[in-house]
């Protein structure tokens, strides 16, 4: 068996806490922490600071665009990274200036774009030879592209340990511009030769990265890239963002490196490259899940608890809670682990021994969500909380077999409670539709 990580850094609720949540709220629930939020981010923040002067943390809204965690996402300094219109806006409806929005999308359409220039969005990250051409054709018609800066996406070629859902930055990637093929020099080139203010060069290597050799030799990489492109072409990069994608506990067995640590060794890898190259740029760094996951917990009530025969192992008892695929893809997407508490202990608990369980949603598949331990006596009607779920959850939920999404409650400082995102109402459920009149 494996021990609980050193440091358990993860947020979890009270069961007082987590029956007045209930009882206000209802279940499935998204549950926030903003102490907890506030105190990674800035955490992520003064490490990064600690080892270079210059730094540039933006949050990865993909991880969580809710308008609550955009606005604490801002107010503690970071700047936003956006993967499309959809969460520009929303970053700008929670208050952001678009000025510290970084656009990204591997494909983004053009209304994207002029919607984000029209907007006045910071920076956009270059994905294609096309999205180049577009942008010297925006950049014609407007006579420059405002206060927007460019940043070209380089896929160094690391392929990090993870899963390959979540691996962008090797060699076969949608992403970016290879660097060894010479994509990203020819692109480079392209976009000063149109006269397009290309301020930096920008890389992510994969998410949940737990060894961060990846990140690290991703960081030189782009650094070295950087380098070439002043010695070979007299170009001074002022911006490197080496991406986000340092892990998270989601399990006992989940040891991800220390922040401290994870951004002494991305700095050094880029300061050792740049070392007497006189380039001195802002250094970007974008997590997403680094900074929300561990601050959230979804609360869900067990449905049903049932064992049955199954092949190798004997029996398999299925514990069903009232949620599942709709509120969390990822174990269906990336076979993700995640760790289960119960809550609630009811009066009759009587046990404290664990049992392994097959832990399944009420979606009309097998979702089998995850195995986990849990009390022996685990019943209908316990509330339990499934940890490290305040990234990718509220923001990949859909409404599956017509399930409304959950609603996020935010525990405030001061121990109250804040409905940051109520549920879908069953109206809202049909409001997009209409039945021809001769059906
Ligand atoms: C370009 C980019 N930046 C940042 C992130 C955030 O990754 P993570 O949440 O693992 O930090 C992602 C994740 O997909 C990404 O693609």
């Amino acid at each position: 068996m494996v021990s609980a990580p050193a440091q358990d850094t993860r947020f979890r609720l009270g069961e007082e806490q987590a029956r007045a949540l209930a009882e206000q709220y209802g279940t499935p629930l998204y549950v926030l922490d903003e102490t907890h939020l506030r105190t990674r981010i800035r955490r992520y923040r003064e490490a990064f600071q600690a080892c270079y002067p210059d730094v540039d943390l933006a949050f990865a809204s993909k991880a969580n665009s809710t308008l609550a965690v955009l606005a604490i996402a801002a107010a503690e300094g970071c700047s936003i990274d956006v993967a499309s219109e959809g969460e520009l806006r929303a970053a700008l409806a929670a208050g952001v200036p678009a000025g510290r929005c970084h656009l990204h999308g591997n494909n983004k359409q053009l209304e994207e774009i002029e919607f984000a220039l029209d907007q006045g969005v910071g920076k956009i990250v270059v994905d294609h030879f096309g999205e180049i051409e577009a942008l010297g054709e925006f950049h014609r018609e407007r006579g420059g592209l405002g206060v927007t800066q460019l940043v070209l996406r380089l896929a160094p070629g690391v392929d990090p340990v993870t899963h390959e859902k979540i691996s962008t930055g090797q060699a076969d990637t949608k992403f970016g511009f290879n660097i060894a093929d010479g994509s990203g020099e020819r692109a480079a080139l392209r976009l000063l030769e149109l006269g397009l203010p290309l301020v930096g060069f920008h890389c992510h290597v994969g998410s949940q990265l737990l060894d961060p050799e990846a990140q690290r030799s991703g960081g030189e990489l782009i650094a070295r890239f950087a380098l070439r492109m002043k010695s070979e072409h007299g170009f001074e990069a002022r911006y490197l963002n080496v991406g986000g994608g340092l892990g998270v506990i989601y399990t006992d067995q989940d040891r991800p490196m220390p922040v401290e640590e994870y951004c002494r060794l991305v700095v050094k890898a880029v300061t050792r490259a740049l070392e007497g190259s006189g380039l001195h740029p802002i250094l970007g760094q974008e997590p997403g899940r680094a900074l929300v996951a561990e601050s959230g917990v979804t609360l869900y009530r067990v449905g049903v608890v049932k064992t049955v025969p199954a092949k190798e192992v004997g029996t398999r008892t299925y514990v069903a809670v009232d949620g599942g695929l709709s509120d969390n893809p990822r174990p269906a997407i990336y076979g993700s682990r995640y760790a289960i508490e119960r809550v609630s202990s009811p009066a009759t608990a009587t046990t404290k021994d664990e049992v392994l369980v097959t832990v399944c949603g009420k979606h009309c598949e097998t979702d089998r969500l995850f195995e986990a331990s849990v009390p022996a006596d685990i019943a209908p009607g316990d509330l339990v909380q499934v940890l490290t779920t305040g990234a990718y959850g509220s923001s990949m939920a859909s409404t599956y077999n017509r399930y409304p999404r959950p609603a996020t409650a935010l525990v405030r400082p001061d121990g109250s409670f804040s409905l940051v995102q109520r549920r879908d109402t069953w109206d809202e459920m049909i409001a997009r539709e209409s039945v021809p009149e001769d059906l």
